[in-house]
């Protein structure tokens, strides 16, 4: 055959909050041939800021690609047999550059940073009729009106950095999320670079219509947004533009997905009614609702899923976004001393004697799903004389089940059909103990995936579907996973949940 010892190969770009990686694998298989990955650095400038240096994004991503190839041919196998690569990313992270050097114009602003809490502020008087309704252009985007979203990112930028501001009036600059800043670069940059996005990273700008999947005139005049500065929006499996440079020259690019979205098709959750959680810095559960776009009314978000091709249908998902999970225990770790690793939190977590009423709300930046307040803070509750610092761990972790519990609350009431189970993946899932309490108190199956990389695996197949043509979602064979079954009684799930509930109330209105 034309291909050597693997057959054809895809790689994926995975490039994280905390990390980026670049994982080769065989065609249209889980299979895992070679890979690399290397830790990105945060800068926290001020109090709740949270930024990332945009080159050296590109110089890991770049390392990355190096050293799975090195892996790669070390293993008898050939670059050349990489028939296309696809790229997954963090999303809402918004970065501007010069379209005629390449060079950024700020730092990225990171999903989590707070410094916009004053521009929605003024956002907000903007809203007609007086109303400051938070919901005010939900019917648009999907997303209510929250620092998280680029839109009000680059609203902050354009405000108060002169240069981007002049840039975006004269259109010498270009705005993007982390896959079109990576996507530019690699086909050419200044040279001939494609500007583009997909649909599932477009949607979390807050400026594309959740059902035209076009920029939104109103929406950019709302943030004042020139739409020559936006990328163009593809769909998230079709030829992109072909790599410029270095080893990989002349392969397309040819599958994008938000890192969320590529996790739901990574774990096979093709079919209307199936959810994914994913515990990463933050934690994520979306759910399949098909062609269908469901507007909740409890506080999640209508989000753009995948959509195959540009003559297939989109389709959608609704998501429960959290922003604080792994970011917990790195706290705890970092800050407060109580951990030495993340991993030591499981042996810590099975040694707090019964369970204590100790409640630990992680509102480090805010509340996200399906709350939604700013003006949330951390808060720990419940506190004896016998409580200690394993009680304290294992209340982050069960703050993130709890969390989990309340999306799926808002997930069932707004989709009217109760989850019967929960697919889980990412860095926690490795917890046993975490998983066996996420089980205890959301009452159904959670089933960790045989298979770890659900985020990469889901860029590399809608990268693969992109350029085989049919652009056909065939679902591949998985390793089968690990199933915890909830153990607890109906009436201590409830009361663990009021608990929290009463621990939530004491963490809002704390940035007044
Ligand atoms: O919305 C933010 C999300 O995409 C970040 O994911 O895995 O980098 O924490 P992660």
């Amino acid at each position: 055959s034309e291909f050597g010892k693997f057959g054809p190969l895809v790689g994926a770009i995975d490039e994280g909050t905390s990390s980026a990686r670049f994982i080769i694998f065989k065609a249209n298989s889980s299979e895992v041939v070679a890979v690399h990955q290397k830790e990105l650095e945060q800068h926290f400038p001020q109090e709740g800021w949270v930024e990332q240096d945009p080159l050296q994004i590109l110089d890991v991503v770049t390392t990355c690609i190096e050293k799975a190839l090195e892996q790669l041919i070390s293993l008898g196998g050939s670059p050349k047999d990489i028939i296309t690569v696809g790229v997954t990313n963090q999303r809402e992270t918004t970065i501007v550059w010069d379209k005629s050097t390449g060079k950024p114009l700020h730092n990225a602003i990171v999903w989590l940073d707070m410094r916009t809490t004053s521009t929605i502020d003024k956002l907000l008087d903007s809203v007609p009729n007086k109303t400051r309704n938070t919901n005010y252009l939900k019917p648009l985007c999907g997303l209510p009106l929250s620092p998280y979203f680029s839109a009000v990112k680059l609203r902050w930028l354009s405000d108060k950095v002169n240069i981007i501001n002049k840039a975006m009036k004269k259109g010498t600059c270009y705005f993007g999320t982390v896959d079109t800043w990576i996507i530019w670069n690699l086909t050419g940059g200044p040279n001939g670079g494609k500007h583009v996005t997909d649909v599932t990273n477009a949607s979390r700008t807050m400026l594309m219509n959740i059902e035209t999947l076009k920029w939104d005139p109103l929406l950019l005049k709302f943030f004042e947004v020139p739409k020559l500065v936006l990328p163009e929006i593809k769909s998230s499996s079709e030829i992109y533009g072909y790599i410029a440079n270095g080893p990989l020259k002349g392969i397309p690019v040819s599958g994008c997905l938000g890192d969320q979205q590529a996790a739901l098709v990574g774990q096979m959750c093709m079919q209307k009614g199936q959810a994914k959680a994913t515990y990463g810095t933050g934690c994520f559960v979306l759910y399949n609702t098909g062609e269908m776009r469901v507007n909740s009314s409890r506080g999640l978000l209508t989000t753009v899923a995948y959509q195959l091709g540009n003559k297939s249908p989109p389709v959608y998902a609704l998501e429960g976004s959290v922003a604080v999970a792994g970011a917990a225990l790195s706290w705890l770790k970092d800050n407060i001393g109580l951990l030495e690793s993340a991993k030591k939190s499981q042996e810590l977590a099975e040694k707090a004697t019964e369970n204590g009423s100790v409640v630990f709300v992680p509102a480090f930046s805010g509340l996200y799903a399906p709350y939604w307040r700013q003006d949330a803070r951390g808060v720990i509750c419940g506190i004896t004389e016998d409580t200690n610092s394993n009680h304290i761990v294992k209340a982050a972790l069960e703050a993130v089940c709890f969390q989990v519990r309340d999306i799926l609350d808002a997930m069932n009431q707004d989709c009217g059909i109760p989850l019967q189970l929960l697919k889980v993946d990412g860095g926690m899932t490795s917890n046993a103990l975490m998983m066996q309490l996420q089980a205890d108190l959301i009452g159904i199956n959670v089933i960790k995936a045989g298979f770890t990389e659900s985020t990469a695996l889901g860029a590399a197949l809608v990268a693969y579907w992109g350029v085989d043509g049919t652009n056909q979602c065939a679902p591949i064979p998985m390793t089968s996973g690990i199933t915890y079954s909830p153990r607890i009684s109906e009436d201590e799930r409830d009361m663990r949940y009021k608990q929290w509930k009463m621990a939530v109330d004491r963490s809002l209105g704390w940035d007044q």
